[in-house]
C-alpha cells in the first residue's frame, strides 16, 4: 500500500490543553511556510505558548483558540501577530523573544490555521492511521456506537465490504454522496387538524407542504399554515450528523482503523 502522503502527527496530551494535533509534513507544504521555520516555532510556541493556548493552539479556559482566531487568520507576513508576541497583550506577558524566533512561531501558527482549514482532506486521505483498540474503546464508551450498532451484528464484516476511505465516509456522513443510506429513510409523523395520524417516509417538507408515502406506499400530501398540521421529523442517522462536531481527528482515525479490522 502506498504511504498516505497526509500524516498528522500526534502529540502527547498535556493536561489542561485540549487538542492532540499539529499541522503534518503535507498540511505545513500547502502552507508554503519553511519547514524548518516551522519545526522551531512548534517547539517555541510549546515552551512559551501551549500552557495557556493549548499546545496545539486550539486554546485552553486561560487563553483563547489561535487557530480559529480572525487576527491569525487575517495575518500575512506576521505583520499582525508578531506586534502581540512581541508586545504582550492585555492579559499575555511579552516573552523577550528575538525577532526571528518571533518569524518561527508565526510560520507555525499559520501552518496549524492551513492544516485546520483542510481537515476534511486530511481526514479522508489518512483513513488508517488510527489505533483500532482504542477505537473500539470509544465505539463501546464515549461514542456511545455500541447502542444502535455491534461489531457482532449489523457492522459485522463491514471492514471487508469498503475500503478505508468509503468505510469513514459511511459512518462520519451516512447521507452524504460517500455514504448515502436508503435503508434509513427520514419519516415524518403528522398529526392532522382532527387528531387523525399519518407516518411515512418524507418525500417533500417546506413551510407550505408536507408530503409522505407510507407503509403501504400511498402518497399522502397536505398544505401547511402557520405550522399545521404538525410534522415530527425522524431521522435515525441524524445522531451522525450531531456527532460529527464531537469527534476529535484522533477519534475518527481510532473509529475508522476500529471498523477497518471488523473483517
Ligand atoms: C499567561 C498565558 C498566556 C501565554 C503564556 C501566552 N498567551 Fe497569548 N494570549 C493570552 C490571553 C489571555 C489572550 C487574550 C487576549 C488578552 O487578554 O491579551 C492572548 C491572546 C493572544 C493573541 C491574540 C489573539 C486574538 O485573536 O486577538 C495571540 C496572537 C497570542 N496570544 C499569541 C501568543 C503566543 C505566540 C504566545 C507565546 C509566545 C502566547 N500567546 C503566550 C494568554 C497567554
Ligand atoms: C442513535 C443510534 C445511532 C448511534 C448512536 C450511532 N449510529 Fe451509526 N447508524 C445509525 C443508523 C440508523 C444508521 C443507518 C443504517 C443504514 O441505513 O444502513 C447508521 C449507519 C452507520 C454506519 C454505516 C453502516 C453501513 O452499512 O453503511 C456505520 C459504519 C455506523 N453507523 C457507525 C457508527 C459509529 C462508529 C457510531 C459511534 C461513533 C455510530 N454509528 C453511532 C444509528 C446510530
Amino acid at each position: 500500500m502506498a504511504l498516505p502522503f497526509y500524516i498528522y502527527a500526534q502529540l502527547p496530551s498535556t493536561p489542561g490543553t485540549k487538542a492532540t494535533v499539529e499541522a503534518s509534513p503535507a498540511a505545513i507544504a500547502g502552507s508554503k511556510e519553511n519547514p524548518e521555520a516551522v519545526a522551531r516555532g512548534s517547539a517555541l510556541f510549546k515552551d512559551k505558548c501551549g500552557s495557556c493556548h493549548g499546545m496545539t493552539a486550539k486554546g485552553t479556559n486561560k487563553a483563547p483558540d489561535l487557530v480559529r482566531s480572525l487576527l491569525v487568520l487575517d495575518d500575512e507576513k506576521g505583520l499582525l501577530i508578531a506586534p502581540v508576541i512581541r508586545n504582550g497583550h492585555k492579559n499575555m506577558p511579552s516573552f523577550g523573544l528575538t525577532e526571528p524566533q518571533i518569524a518561527d512561531i508565526v510560520a507555525w501558527m499559520h501552518a496549524q490555521t492551513y492544516a485546520a482549514d483542510h481537515r476534511n482532506t486530511y481526514l479522508f486521505l489518512d483513513a488508517l492511521t488510527g489505533d483500532p483498540k482504542k477505537g473500539e474503546a470509544y465505539f463501546n464508551g464515549a461514542g456511545g456506537c455500541n447502542k444502535c450498532h455491534s461489531a457482532a451484528g449489523d457492522l459485522k464484516g463491514i471492514g471487508a465490504k469498503f475500503d478505508a476511505h468509503t468505510l469513514q465516509g459511511r459512518w462520519l456522513q451516512p447521507r452524504s454522496g460517500r455514504g448515502a443510506t436508503s435503508k434509513s429513510p427520514v419519516t415524518a409523523l403528522i398529526t392532522l387538524p382532527d387528531g387523525k395520524k399519518v407516518e411515512g417516509v418524507l418525500e417533500r417538507y417546506d413551510d407550505f407542504t408536507v408530503s409522505v408515502r407510507d407503509a403501504a406506499g400511498e402518497y399522502h400530501s397536505y398544505n401547511r399554515n402557520n405550522g399545521v398540521p404538525k410534522v415530527e421529523v425522524k431521522d435515525p442517522v441524524r445522531i451522525h450528523t450531531d456527532m460529527l462536531r464531537k469527534y476529535t481527528d484522533s477519534d475518527i482515525h481510532n473509529v475508522t482503523a476500529y471498523l477497518a479490522s471488523l473483517k
